[in-house]
């Protein structure tokens, strides 16, 4: 029998939930189809790094090297700065691994509501400020050897004090003449220099709006929340075409910490990012009968987590797409 050896890196929060529930349901497509998936458990994390003062070991990318592939839940904890937790693991991962690719299928399952549809005109009334002089739009950089292999390009983003506090204090006034209600959209994870400082002044500013409440969201859950069912859906690849590395494989989600704990994380987003895996290992057959699966079990079963309507647990969604697995259609 064919086996492929994974490294496993539940990582934080509800990484820790939704991994196994991604491992019952692989294995149960490797039973249906013939492959055994070895499982390699690593429990780097940020509670490793609350440990130990490293989110990973220093050999962990050569740790790494020989496995077929990567199968990650996700990192972050409250206590943990967010850039040390992706710089430590993800992007050493991501950089070191060539994984220049990151693949997020999308789809509207039968089963799965998009929040817009049942909104009414007067329930949607915000409105967006946008620093529109500095950031990325700035026109510091220029290129380096000019049409050959070798060309670089560098473009330099710009933040400043007096340009940041100024676009946050237009928003808090706006924010105090409307719904006293000031989200701020960072990225503060992955853009360390300037995010960080914009949540800083963000931070600071808001002593002086007492009335206003406040919160702040990475951009891309803020983005989710209008548009898609539920990120506990959605999957990820990040791929390493050429296979010289292994690619790594996890849900779009993070470690949820607001739910983390009361499994009743959404799997989906892991099971299908497994799915992703096994297309990627060659088992096209398998990948389809995990997200055929998944499709099923929305469209026709009553059990499914809170985020998408429901009130099962994680590993009740888990157990039911793993049946399906089984079954076959
Ligand atoms: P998040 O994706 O963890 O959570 C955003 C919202 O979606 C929360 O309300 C959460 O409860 C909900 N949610 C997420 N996954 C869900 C699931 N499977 N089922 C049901 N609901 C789900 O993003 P957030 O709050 O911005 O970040 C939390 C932590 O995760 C931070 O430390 C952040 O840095 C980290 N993070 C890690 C990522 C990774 O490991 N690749 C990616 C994004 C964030
Ligand atoms: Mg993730």
């Amino acid at each position: 029998m064919k086996t492929f050896r994974i490294a496993v890196i539940a990582g934080d929060g509800i990484g820790k939930e939704v991994v196994p529930e991604g491992i019952r349901v692989l294995d149960a497509a490797g039973q249906r189809f013939g492959f055994q998936l070895a499982w390699h458990f690593f429990d780097w994390s940020c509670e490793a790094y609350l440990k130990t003062g490293k989110m990973m070991p220093a050999d962990g990318l050569d740790q790494l090297r020989p496995f077929d592939a990567i199968f990650l839940g996700a990192v972050g904890r409250p206590d943990v700065p967010d850039h040390i937790s992706l710089w430590g693991l993800l992007i050493p991962i991501r950089r070191g691994f060539r994984q220049y690719i990151n693949l997020r299928p999308v789809r509207l399952f039968e089963g799965v509501e998009t929040p817009l549809k049942s909104w009414k005109p007067d329930q949607i009334d915000f409105v967006i400020v946008r620093e529109n002089n500095e950031g990325e739009y700035s026109n510091i950089g220029g290129r380096v050897y000019g049409g050959t292999e070798d060309e670089i390009v560098i473009q330099e983003t710009v933040f400043t004090r007096r340009g940041v506090n100024r676009v946050l204090r237009f928003a808090f006034d706006l924010a105090g003449k409307r719904k006293k209600h000031l989200t701020s959209a960072t990225k503060s994870n992955g853009i360390i220099h300037t995010m960080p400082f914009w949540d800083e002044c963000f931070r600071a500013l808001s002593v002086e709006f007492p009335d206003v409440r406040t919160d702040q969201y990475h951009i891309d859950i803020l983005t989710a929340h209008f548009v898609v069912g539920s990120i506990g859906i959605a999957p990820s690849a990040n791929l390493n075409p050429e296979r010289e590395y292994p690619s790594m494989f996890e849900p779009v989600h993070g470690s949820a910490p607001d739910i983390a704990g009361k499994r009743i994380a959404n799997p989906i987003g892991q099971i299908w990012s497994g799915a992703l895996m096994l297309r990627h290992l060659g088992i096209p057959g398998a990948a389809d009968a995990v997200e055929a699966a998944v499709a099923a079990t929305l469209a026709q079963s009553k059990i499914r987590t809170p985020d998408i309507g429901g009130n099962a647990s994680t590993q009740e969604l888990g157990e039911a797409i793993a049946m399906q697995v089984s079954r076959g259609q």
